[in-house]
């Protein structure tokens, strides 16, 4: 199959491209439009006329729930999820029954992603055997199972020395450790972010420093062993600082933010629904205008979902028993493009957040229009105003703070491979 995507506002970061161009797909890959033969039959023709087009969007935080909690989720609805929400590729988090501690684990995500899943499906191992903090994970077996990174996320690893043998372990196989930061001293208990609205609303506070003292130790640890660090879901100002003093030492470390955390502040929690409850807490305003200034200084690499699927029961109860997480793959794109519309992130910078940051931390192929490069392509209009509805996600998980939400920038065309998976919000099979 030949695609021709005419007349689109291709944005490829990583290429330094931002002009009205075609774009070229044959047999999966994107091709030289410069030899096109439009009169080809063959060729299907997609008008992207006042679109956006981007390499394919990657998300490198998604808990897929399978093997073992697919009432939540599983890897199939997941990746349709990702497809309709304009990603052509996913990294899945190990914190699944049984837990990604292991090559059978890991080889068994991959076969099924083969198998069924919309999208490019990369697994995560475990950094610790039941993310339990006490033994390192086989690290070497999951690398060659096709682990991409290493993480216990979910969880922080509580012992400094574990987490020096994890960096230490996964750099010999040049892997990112994704870590969770959270002293759980601190945060344990907690429901919602320390602050003033915590005290309105009666709730038990998770104090900014619980994140910042985790990546305080973890970017000292990555100074002692060499090993790439990557800080998951970042929302504190100061571990945004901690970050940025880091890189400009020059040390590996680089960071992700989530969508939910960039546009949702501590204040909404006042309706106690447990849809706007997530570990890290929705912060307060001072928080959320640091990580805005570090998304547009590059502190912050990479926007990630931490699409986390929670049944219906554990978050429509009382706020203190509803589980931790929001369902983000079906809103990542348009809650970013929303706020790209009014002007609070910046296009081409969101862009390159999802494309070639991602894949340069994950050493995986994509995130870029290089000729020969797999057609992975997300399309999207700018211009679309469309009400978050639940009810039409294909996730498993509802579980969205942004439901009843009208947002204004949508993904209308996901193609993976070259392609078609996904197209105005639908997926294709
Ligand atoms: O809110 C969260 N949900 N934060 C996490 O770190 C884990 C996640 C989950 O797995 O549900
Ligand atoms: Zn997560």
């Amino acid at each position: 199959m030949k695609f021709l995507i005419k007349n689109g506002r291709v944005i490829d970061p990583a290429n330094k491209v931002d002009d009205i161009r075609n774009i070229f797909v044959a047999d999966g890959l994107i091709a030289d439009s410069d030899n096109i033969d439009t009169s080809d039959k063959g060729v299907e023709i997609i008008d992207a006329s006042g679109f956006i087009v981007a390499p394919g969007f990657i998300d490198m935080h998604v808990h897929l729930r399978e093997p073992g909690q697919e009432y939540k989720e599983d890897i199939t609805t997941g990746s349709w999820a990702a497809a309709a929400g304009g990603f052509t590729a996913i990294c899945c988090m190990p914190n699944t029954d049984p837990v990604v501690d292991n090559h059978v684990v890991a080889s068994f995500i991959k076969e099924r992603a083969r198998k069924s899943a919309l999208v490019k499906v990369w697994p995560v191992g475990a950094i610790t055997k039941q993310l339990a903090g006490e033994e390192l994970s086989e690290i070497a077996g999951l690398v060659s199972a096709g682990c991409v990174a290493v993480s216990d996320d979910g969880n922080p690893v509580k012992k400094a020395n574990m987490m020096r043998n994890g960096l230490e372990y996964a750099k010999m196989f040049d892997l990112p450790v994704l870590s969770h930061c959270e002293e759980e001293d601190l945060s344990s208990g907690g429901l919602m972010h320390e602050g003033l609205y915590s005290f309105i609303y009666g709730l038990k506070g998770i104090p900014a420093a619980a994140e910042a003292i985790m990546v305080g130790r973890d970017i000292s640890l990555a100074r002692l062993t060499g090993g790439r660090l990557h800080i998951c879901h970042i929302s504190a100002a100061e571990s945004v600082e901690l970050v940025r003093r880091a890189k400009e030492e020059g040390l590996p470390v680089t960071c992700e933010v989530t969508p939910h955390h960039l546009a949702l502040s501590d204040k909404i929690i006042g309706s106690y629904n447990g849809n706007t409850k997530v570990n890290p807490p929705l912060r307060g305003q001072e928080h959320i205008d640091a990580l805005i200034a570090a998304v547009s200084d590059g502190t912050i690499d990479c926007i990630a979902t931490d699409h986390a699927p929670h049944h219906i029961e554990s978050k429509d109860c009382e706020f203190q028993t509803a589980s931790f997480g929001i369902s983000g793959l079906e809103t990542a794109v348009a809650v970013c493009m929303d706020m790209v519309n009014r002007n609070i992130l910046e296009l081409n910078r969101v862009i390159e957040m999802f494309t070639s940051k991602p894949a340069g931390i994950l050493r995986i192929k994509g995130g870029v229009f290089d000729i020969g490069a797999p057609a992975d392509i997300t399309v999207i209009d700018l211009k679309l105003k469309k009400t978050v509805d639940v009810s039409t996600f294909y996730s498993k998980g509802k579980n969205s703070p942004f439901h009843g939400q009208e947002l204004t920038g949508w993904p209308v065309l996901t193609m993976v491979d070259g392609k078609i998976a996904a197209q105005n919000g639908k997926i294709i099979i």
